[in-house]
């Protein structure tokens, strides 16, 4: 036992601001043991704190290889890391990124634990990834919107009609089923296309800061201001994309009516309207009618916008289309990257089949991407190139992969609880894998999917012995 296991008995007043901070703790002691999770760490990662808490990292997730831990690789080695930025999806299948600092912890010349600090800096990147409108083009046309099931092809004839006219255009769809897609489609398909595409994300900015961006501001209008166009006037001509509307508050929306209705819009400070011709098309995340309820949505407003209503699928309810949008993904990943990558294995096809994909087509692509940065020969995608949270909810033990060798035995005495089941199971599957590889502990944890860490920590839980 070292001294830091009197860590979770800190005074009370540690313990609430561990709490009250906004970065992420997460501490965990000389034997792997988490013995800090604040607050803000478990909303960044979005696991429940009693969960983590007196439990060994090494039995909350399955780590293919050291790197992947750097809490471990800061307690094994010493290893410190600043700044490390991570982008990941969370079993909700929201984009997540975090800047970390991890370091190992010190007593006495001896190593007493480790520490990882997040940032969770997801607003901050969506903020300068949105608002970098003014380089954006609108790339995308109907033709590369990938998809042959009937639910996709029958939206994408639906929208096609959109660019015969300039009516406003609603879409609504979860988190990457392609909305931004749809919408530089409609532009790039509609006799606009030679003027603007512009596209603000109503959520990422406070309403005060909206309200000047959209319609613009003249010269001491508020301390500060300056005389400048807003998006309206910047995309005279051309389209302007809104999303996420039903974030907006209702006042703005109100000025946004008003300026859909008029055609005109009148600066913040300024006496003057300024007439202007942009096609709206227009974005939420939840179903309108949700929307409408909830009071997130006006109704006049919504009226105006749905004159065309466009709705994504999410990938979930289309998972026929899964194959032909890997082949498309890894295509565009292997003349990237230089590789020539044949596909995936069978075992990972049934996986993403039975995966619900919360994240939708943008998470089947990173995932492509993630697994295509781990390739080194020209190999398939398997099982071991995806990230750690779907192995770990798809990993061998639970009879998925290897079910042959993991079949649990169904004659066992009834009253035997599930967790003395699985560690027998486990037990037993990596004896058997030992054996197999004569002993040798790397080549077995290779087989396995585990890092040699991971692998004897594993058998001294078990109590297995490799001489046998
Ligand atoms: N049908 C599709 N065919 C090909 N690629 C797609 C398709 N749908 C989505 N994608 C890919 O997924 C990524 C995310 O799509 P997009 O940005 O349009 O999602 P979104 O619905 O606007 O998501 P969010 O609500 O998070 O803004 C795109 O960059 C694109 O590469
Ligand atoms: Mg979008």
């Amino acid at each position: 036992m070292t001294n830091t296991a009197s860590i979770p008995h800190l005074p009370i007043v540690y313990r609430q601001l561990l709490d009250a901070i906004d970065v992420g703790i997460h501490v965990i002691n000389d034997e792997g043991e988490s013995i800090i999770y604040n607050r803000k760490m478990s909303e960044i990662e979005d696991m429940d704190r009693k969960d983590v808490l007196h439990k060994n990292i090494m039995d909350i997730f399955l780590f293919n290889s050291e790197d992947e831990s750097r809490l471990l690789q800061a307690l094994s080695k010493g290893y410190a890391h600043r700044h490390a930025k991570q982008t990941y999806f969370n079993y909700k299948g929201q984009e997540i990124t975090t800047v970390n600092d991890t370091f190992p912890l010190s007593h006495d010349g001896k190593r007493i634990g480790a520490v990882e600090i997040a940032k969770d800096i997801t607003k901050l990147e969506r903020l300068t990834r949105e608002n970098a409108w003014d380089k954006k083009d609108a790339r995308f046309t109907f033709d590369q919107i990938i998809g042959d099931t009937f639910a996709i092809q029958e939206v994408i004839e639906n929208a096609k009609r959109a660019t015969r006219t300039s009516s406003s255009v609603l879409i609504y769809g979860e988190t990457g089923t392609g909305k931004e897609l749809f919408a530089q489609s409609i532009h790039n398909g509609s006799e606009r296309a030679s003027k603007p595409f512009i596209s603000q994300n109503c959520a990422a900015l406070p309403d005060s800061l909206i309200e000047g961006i959209l319609f613009g501001s003249v010269k001491g209008a508020f301390t500060g201001a300056t005389d400048h166009p807003g998006l309206f006037e910047q995309a005279d001509g051309g389209t302007l994309m809104l999303d996420e509307i039903n974030s907006l508050s209702t006042s703005l929306q109100a000025k946004l009516l008003r300026a859909l209705q008029e055609k005109s819009i009148r600066r913040i400070g300024d006496i003057k309207n300024r007439s202007v011709d942009v096609r709206i098309i227009a974005t939420v995340n939840e179903d309108p009618i949700v929307s409408l309820q909830k009071n997130h949505l006006r109704e006049d407003l919504y009226y105006r916008l749905s004159v065309v209503s466009v709705l994504v699928p999410p990938l979930r309810q289309r998972k026929e289309d899964i194959p032909i949008l890997v082949d498309h993904f890894i295509d565009k990943y292997n003349h990237r990257f230089q590789l020539n990558v044949p596909g995936i294995t069978a075992e990972v096809e049934k996986l993403f089949q039975k995966y619900e994909w919360p994240g939708n087509v943008r998470e089947l692509e990173h995932m492509v991407e993630g697994a295509m940065n781990l390739i080194y020969d020209d190999e398939k995608i398997d099982y071991s190139h995806l990230p750690v949270h779907v192995r770990t909810k798809f990993h061998p033990y639970a009879g998925q992969t290897h079910s042959q060798d993991a079949t649990p035995d169904l004659n066992l005495t009834p009253t035997k609880a599930l967790q003395a089941h699985l560690d027998e199971t486990e037990k037993r599957y990596i004896e058997q894998m030992l054996q197999h590889e004569r002993g040798n502990v790397t080549k077995a944890a290779t087989k396995l999917g585990l890092s040699r860490q991971s692998l004897q920590y594993r058998m001294k839980k078990l109590n297995i012995d490799n001489r046998k």
